[in-house]
């Protein structure tokens, strides 16, 4: 939530700082700000709205200055508003700062500041921190935000730049993401690598409990208590190109189109196309641990938990198993019981998610074996997990997660065949089967990708509907969910994702020509059952979508549509079944207008909890 973002250097910093909040804006968009050093005060302009309007405000009232700040908010303490929007300045205007996270005891501070006589001019958290800074200015920012830091309790990216100490930048991290990046004669700070692509591949992740000064000379680092920390710098492999939409309308779809190179990518290297083994020693996890191992929890919220379920069901079936998926909001309030044979997989693209990550804190204290499972390889959770299985889905912009999905399922049906023959719950037949099967999966989701085209059609067809269920059993049962909260979130549409079974139970009552039904009906183990349930929509007057196999009759009579995938292994069905639900959300949120990479309320990555 929020993105934060400052360019220190000789040259005028505000058109990096705006290009870099354009790059971040999927990270917050109700409002914006950019504040720079002048040469002699503290300048900034600020919007409520997205980049675009900043923009706007920036051409009508220029900018400039050689070192600066910019912040797009997703607003937590305060509506989305020009006041509340950051950067924040100090009584005296002479320090502006940006924040992203949440200041938990802010409260207790601000009445103390209050009462110390500062005066607060907004209903941000982040006005205090400010306010800190400017009480404990000495002649050094860097010095300032230290004193500041430590009284604060909670999550923060903070960065700061004062006319009393000018040419800098001062930041500290505690929780949300900074990563600094090494230009040429000039240095960065963000949330993270996206925008720092165009400027340099030369980057240093701040961890918890550091600061940084950074001028055009260099950075340097130390922790809150002052001591100097020396950083290795690491050289980026993404392309500036992999940040553009590259012809596509929006980053959407250009990511749903990827998806097929997605699993390809997870894959490579880590199969044996001759044995059906799966090497998975890139991850770090010890060989041992899954012979130890007697139950997975899997945590995760979101997107991350849909593709949980998918691994929860892969691993049951091929290594037999006892497996939870845990919300990781859920699993943290609960008496949660987890022994010590117990192995966790925190899933989340971002690795960021303040839950989520909370949950693997929460397993490591109790001496858990952790696996990340993540497409940010320096994120947080990377970081505090005893290993890392690294997605390898490219920077994925749109808010609504496709292609980090489906890398998620295809690391996940890595990581159950890999259980599976750690155990010697495969045979050599099976294993080779299976993996041969899964390297032809990107293949036929190309297939399914081709036909993106009738899939527009029935969702400009079906535009009026304001009413969904859908409908999976078993491992598809997660894809209902999936689709469901596809369509809710970039459409705002009204969606249910049920498990089939349960439709009897309870949301049956809702069928009538209103309310239509978008059945994932692949032929597999639940097929026949997932017919019935068409069959009992069919018979209240309800209207039926279908995604099933290529030529498969009975489900073609029962629905309006049939959405057709090629035929594969039962367990790899989500990953050709989910594209059509992608597709129909997206089309459907596009025929409306709607501003589909940024849906509203939404941030790409949830940092508080
Ligand atoms: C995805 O479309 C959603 N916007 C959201 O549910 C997301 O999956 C969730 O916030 C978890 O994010 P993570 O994978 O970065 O942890």
């Amino acid at each position: 939530m929020c993105g934060i973002i400052g360019c220190a250097g000789t040259r005028d910093a505000v058109p990096a700082i705006l290009e870099g909040l354009r790059r971040l804006e999927y990270r917050g968009y109700d409002s914006a700000g950019i504040a720079v050093l002048d040469g002699r005060a503290v300048e900034r302009r600020r919007v409520k709205g997205k980049i675009r309007d900043l923009a706007e405000e920036l051409r009508l009232h220029p900018l400039a200055g050689v070192c600066g700040i910019g912040h797009t908010r997703w607003a937590t303490h305060g509506r989305p508003s020009e006041d509340n929007a950051h950067p924040h300045t100090d009584c005296g205007g002479a320090i502006a700062l940006v924040h992203n996270g949440i200041v938990e005891n802010y409260w207790a501070l601000k009445e103390r500041l209050k009462a110390e006589g500062h005066v607060f001019r907004t209903e941000t958290d982040t006005e205090v921190i400010v306010h800190l800074v400017e009480k404990h200015f000495r002649g050094s920012l860097e010095e300032a935000l230290r004193a500041a830091v430590r009284e604060l309790e909670g999550a923060f990216a903070v960065a700061c730049v004062s006319s009393r100490d000018p040419g800098k930048i001062v930041a500290a991290r505690n929780g949300p993401p900074a990563v600094v990046g090494f230009g040429q004669g000039e240095t960065f700070l963000s949330s993270d690598i996206t925008p720092l692509l165009h400027h340099t591949r030369r980057v240093a992740y701040m961890d918890d409990g550091e600061m940084a000064v950074l001028t055009a000379d260099g950075v340097r680092f130390s922790t809150f208590a002052g001591a100097p920390v020396a950083k290795a710098v690491e050289t980026l492999d993404w392309e500036p190109a992999m940040v553009e939409k590259r012809g596509f309308a929006h980053f959407m779809a250009k990511e749903i189109f990827e998806q097929a190179d997605v699993v390809r990518d997870t894959l490579k290297s880590r199969v044996s196309l001759d044995s059906g083994r799966v090497f998975l020693e890139d991850t770090g996890l010890q060989p041992g641990v899954f012979r130890r191992a007697s139950r997975v929890v899997l945590i995760a919220c979101g997107t991350s938990y849909h593709a949980g379920l998918v691994g929860k069901y892969m691993l049951e079936t091929l290594a037999r198993v006892p497996v939870d998926v845990e919300y990781a909001s859920e699993l943290r309030s609960r008496d949660f019981v987890m022994d010590r044979e117990t192995l966790v997989l925190a899933i989340s693209q971002s690795g960021e998610t303040a839950d989520t990550l909370a949950a693997l804190r929460l397993a490591r204290e109790k001496a858990l074996a952790v696996l990340a499972v993540t497409n940010s390889p320096n994120s947080s959770m990377a970081r505090a997990a005893d290993g890392l299985l690294d997605l390898h889905a490219g920077p994925e912009i749109g808010v609504a997660a496709t292609k980090t999905f489906v890398g998620q399922m295809a690391a996940l049906a890595l990581f159950a065949l890999a259980f599976a023959q750690a155990r010697g719950a495969l045979s050599d037949g099976q294993s080779l089967e299976l993996v041969q099967e899964l390297q032809r999966v990107p293949h036929k989701m190309d297939r399914v990708l081709g036909s993106a085209a009738a899939i527009e059609r029935a969702a400009r067809r079906y535009l009026a509907c304001e009413h969904y269920l859908f409908l999976g059993r078993w491992i598809n049962f997660p894809i209902a969910l999936e689709g469901a909260l596809k369509l809710k979130e970039i459409s705002y549409t009204h969606a249910e994702g049920y498990a089939g079974g349960e439709m009897k139970h309870g949301p049956i009552a809702l069928i009538d020509e209103g309310m239509t039904t978008l059945a994932v009906v692949p032929r597999d183990r639940v097929h026949d059952k997932m017919l019935s349930n068409m069959a009992e929509v069919q018979a209240r007057g309800g209207r039926i979508l279908a995604v099933a196999f290529e030529g498969d009759d009975k489900a073609g009579m029962a629905a309006e549509e049939v959405f057709s995938i090629p035929e594969t292994h039962q367990l790899f069905t989500p990953f050709l079944t989910v594209l059509p639900l992608q597709l129909f959300a997206y089309h459907a949120a596009a025929a409306k207008g709607l501003d589909v990479d940024q849906p509203r309320n939404l941030a790409k990555s949830v940092t508080v909890e």
